[in-house]
């Protein structure tokens, strides 16, 4: 398989892309979810992740965002594919992304990592159980590494992550951590095989979902 995709900081003006994919890839990690209100869930994106909220984030100082834009590649035949795709399944036409007609050439956001400044996260101060969970030093926190399922298993999510580490690294950080819903299989294989280690589990409530979540720390030392 071969996918090409290039990774940049995120701006402002890409809040109207971004959206739209931080709410589909948040919807497919808790779609096997038992016991949560899906209309509650549908609430919560279409507020916490609308575009004006988006922005809000994009322009936060204390938030760092890396996306990663892959090209699609328009001809009469096949509009709605990335390269990816392209290689792959040319006899699949009518895919689910057939409602999103893009422009050719147009530079489309296929996944993204964000990491928490400490001044923007104060959960590790506020939560005593956060707090005795990450023991690794100087410590900076990886908030959502979402990836668009046409790029699962391709190593976005790999190189979004070491760029991730590299700036963490760059601006004197030690340590990474994280916090994963406990259900999310896929999501906590990946952290393993990235390094991290899972330190505690917390129970978590939103209006949505009741749940257990993972802390998992790294050592970028
Ligand atoms: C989590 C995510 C970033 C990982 O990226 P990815 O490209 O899918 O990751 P990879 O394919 O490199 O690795 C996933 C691993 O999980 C394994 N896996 C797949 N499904 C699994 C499951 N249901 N249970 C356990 N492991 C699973 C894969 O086999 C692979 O491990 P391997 O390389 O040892 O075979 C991506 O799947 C994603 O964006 N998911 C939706 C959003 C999300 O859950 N983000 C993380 C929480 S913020």
């Amino acid at each position: 398989m071969s996918s090409r995709y290039t990774i940049r900081p995120a701006s402002p003006s890409d809040a109207v892309q971004f959206s739209p994919l931080l709410q589909t890839t948040f919807r497919e990690a808790f779609s096997h979810a038992e016991g949560m209100d899906r209309l509650e869930l549908e609430k919560y994106l279409s507020s916490a992740l609308s575009v004006d909220t988006v922005r809000t984030y994009l322009e936060d100082k204390s938030i760092i965002w890396l996306i990663g834009v892959s090209s699609y590649q328009h001809t009469d035949a096949n509009c709605n594919k990335t390269n990816n795709d392209n290689d792959n399944d040319n006899d699949n036409a009518h895919d689910d992304r057939d409602s999103d007609k893009v422009e050719a050439d147009q530079q489309v956001i296929v996944g993204v990592i964000q990491l928490n400044l400490p001044e923007s996260t104060k959960s590790l101060l506020t939560s005593p159980t956060l707090f005795e969970a990450v023991t690794l030093p100087n410590p900076i926190e990886i908030r959502r590494l979402y990836i668009h399922t046409s790029f699962h298993g391709t190593g976005l999510a790999q190189s979004l992550l070491s760029q991730a580490e590299h700036l963490a690294r760059e601006k004197g950080f030690q340590s990474l951590w994280l916090i994963v819903w406990s259900g999310n299989g896929r999501g906590i294989r990946f952290y393993e095989k990235c390094g991290f280690e899972l330190v505690a589990e917390v129970a978590d409530e939103d209006g949505w979902f009741k749940r257990k979540d993972s802390v998992m720390q790294k050592s970028l030392v």
